[in-house]
């Protein structure tokens, strides 16, 4: 496996792979790998002839009062991770090579970026959408590889590459899980102990309610009680944003029914976690039913 800093060499090497004719998959992550990249690294390896990891963290995707400076930053671990899984190449640019003096440059997805973490999160879609366009024209891959814990990253990076036209694949892959369904997460590591075992009532919540989904619940607000009850249990977790939405365009949904997301924000000490689970119900009176 070969490390990469520069831009102008993953270019030349991007081109080069095009021309020998490679299919080229992509993993963009911020590091501090864990199984959940692992899953989407295993999955690029399977379906392309070279994969590509980037590892960045990037600086406009968090707000002034985040935590970019202690975000985990563990290149050796995660590069020796990398070699082990099948990676060819590892692109871990220094922030002036992406982002060199007098930048100025930014995309937005509009929409798909209003609801969700966006009212929370001001600005972080705008970096992310920005960083991953850039990647992307730097790389040149047929396929990119997104996690389905960061679910509204995912949907509006689909957007993006719609309404630009761009050749890549965007594959979208399950949430990776520990053994009492906490979705991985990088910023897991922030916890404490009682902190970690708290945070695993979110994805109960999720469960529940997919739960009650399945028992015949289409009421939003009686599923929205059922988890409120749940999380209102655990005093270490306080709820940021609680959203049953259409999973396509985040639009709030009274009714469940058709490809729904539900999708929760919380902060757990001083740590914030999302999560989220879709489910596909159809309408009540589908085929006549
Ligand atoms: O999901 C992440 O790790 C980041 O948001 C991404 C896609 C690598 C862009 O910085």
């Amino acid at each position: 496996m070969k490390q990469i800093q520069t831009v102008k060499s993953m270019q030349h090497l991007a081109a080069r792979l095009r021309r020998q004719g490679k299919t080229v998959g992509f993993v963009p992550t911020m590091g501090a790998l864990h199984e959940g990249h692992m899953s989407l690294i295993h999955a690029a390896r399977k379906a392309c002839d070279i994969v590509i990891v980037s590892i960045f963290v990037n600086p406009t995707q968090f707000g002034p009062a985040e935590d970019y400076t202690t975000y985990p930053r563990t290149l050796k671990a995660d590069a020796a991770l990398c070699r082990r899984a099948g990676v060819d190449f590892l692109f871990c640019p220094a922030v002036k090579e992406m982002y060199p003096s007098g930048f100025q440059t930014f995309i937005q997805v509009e929409k798909l970026s209003q609801g969700l973490c966006g009212p929370f999160r001001p600005g972080h879609f705008r970096g992310v959408t920005t960083v991953v366009l850039k990647l992307f024209q730097i790389l040149q891959p047929h396929q990119a590889f997104f996690g389905q814990k960061d679910y509204q990253q995912s949907r509006i990076i689909r957007q993006m590459v719609q309404d630009l036209a761009l050749p890549i694949r965007v594959i979208i892959l399950p949430t990776m899980r520990e053994a009492d369904g906490l979705a991985m997460s990088s910023r897991n590591a922030h916890l404490s102990r009682e902190e970690r075992r708290a945070a695993s009532v979110l994805y109960q919540a999720l469960k529940l309610a997919k739960e009650r989904i399945r028992q015949g619940k289409n009421s939003s607000e009686m599923v929205r009680k059922n988890i409120l009850d749940l999380l209102h249990q655990e005093p270490l977790v306080r709820l940021e944003y609680l959203e049953i939405v259409n999973s396509e365009d985040f639009k709030e949904t009274k009714e469940i029914a058709g490809h729904i997301l539900i999708a929760i924000a919380a902060w757990v000490g001083k740590t914030r976690l999302i999560d989220n689970i879709r489910i596909n119900i159809r309408p009540k009176n589908a085929n006549g039913s």
